[in-house]
């Protein structure tokens, strides 16, 4: 089935998640054509739940030997003059494009994909993936900010509360938010190694503690002299909201967008707190939502890691 979506018309329901119509011959190209190797590292997520941060964090992490955290500017650091959605490809976006060869050069990489929807050769690839998972409330806050700064002008203007019954029954990009979380969460309890998964709350409140384990994950450990020096510290700090959303190019640049339109590279900087769904749903909503995250998140412990 099709629906008007968030930001466009045509929220499409494929293989059990939905995803704008646009995006659908790209993701067929993926799933035949991607070409995943063992040194691949691919970062996924639903959306809104840290996608930015993590881009810059693991490129960060991953390029560290050519471009140190301290003194970013001097060393040229690309994090510094592009946004980090500009380090990271995305998988669909390029595969949009790019339908024909769906192979990035970069072997780090990201993807709003469901598990389900992965191609297999990721499935099967020794490559590493990391999936950052947020508070749905929290998610569902800010995936409304976006959509309203993005909707296409010939829709009526998309209210919280109809986003929020939107969201609650799953129809929302790259959607069911639930199914897409307990996806990647079961593969995980499966597949350990190979899949890691991190919560946005965890992350702001031991962000050095994750880096590190995040390094050892994908195989990039810090060394003890690097220890020393605290590397990981200034990784942290160059990624942080405050740094990346106050450099000039994250103000005042732009970016196109999957569907040809030019963005605001400051659309995915907003407010990085935790707990601004306070400031938008009632009590009615909160219990709603709760009861659903409750009961898909049941016997997980993961609704406990992302309330503080
Ligand atoms: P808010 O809208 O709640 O502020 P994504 O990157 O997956 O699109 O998620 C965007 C959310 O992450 C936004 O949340 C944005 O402000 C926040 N964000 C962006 N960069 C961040 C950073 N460096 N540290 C923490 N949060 C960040």
């Amino acid at each position: 089935p099709t629906q008007p979506g968030w930001v466009s018309r045509s929220l499409k329901q494929y293989q059990g998640f939905w995803h704008e119509e646009g995006f659908i011959p790209g993701i067929l190209s993926l799933q035949e054509k991607f070409r995943c190797k063992p040194d691949h590292i691919v970062l996924t997520s639903y959306p809104k739940s840290g996608t930015t941060w993590l881009k810059a964090l693991l490129f960060s992490i991953t390029n560290r030997s050519r471009y140190r955290a301290t003194d970013a500017a001097a060393n040229g650091n690309p994090l510094e003059r592009c946004n980090p959605h500009s380090c990271v490809p995305r998988l669909e976006v390029y595969a949009a494009s790019n339908g024909d060869d769906p192979n990035p050069d970069p072997v780090l990489v990201n993807t709003h994909l469901a598990y389900s929807l992965l191609p297999k050769s990721m499935i099967h690839s020794e490559c590493k993936i990391v999936y950052v998972a947020r508070e749905p409330k929290d998610v569902l806050v800010s995936s409304w900010h976006f959509a309203v700064k993005l909707r296409s002008k010939d829709l009526p203007p998309l209210t919280f509360s109809e986003a929020f019954d939107m969201f609650c029954n799953g129809v929302s990009d790259f959607g069911p938010y639930w199914d897409h979380v307990m996806e990647y969460w079961n593969a995980h309890l499966k597949f350990p190694h190979k899949i890691f998964i991190l919560s946005y709350e965890d992350l702001m409140r031991r962000p050095v503690y994750n880096v590190k384990k995040l390094a050892v994950f994908i195989g990039h450990p810090f060394t003890d002299v690097e220890e020393e020096c605290g590397v990981a510290e200034d990784i942290v700090s160059l990624c942080s909201f405050e740094k990346l959303s106050n450099l000039e190019v994250n103000k005042i640049g732009t970016r196109s967008w999957a569907n040809g339109s030019v963005i605001k590279n400051e659309i995915f900087f907003r407010k990085a707190q935790i707990g601004d769904w306070k400031n938008y749903l009632t009590d009615e909503m909160r219990a709603r939502m709760d009861k659903i995250t409750r009961e898909k998140f049941k016997g997980t412990g993961l609704f406990d890691l992302m309330v503080l």
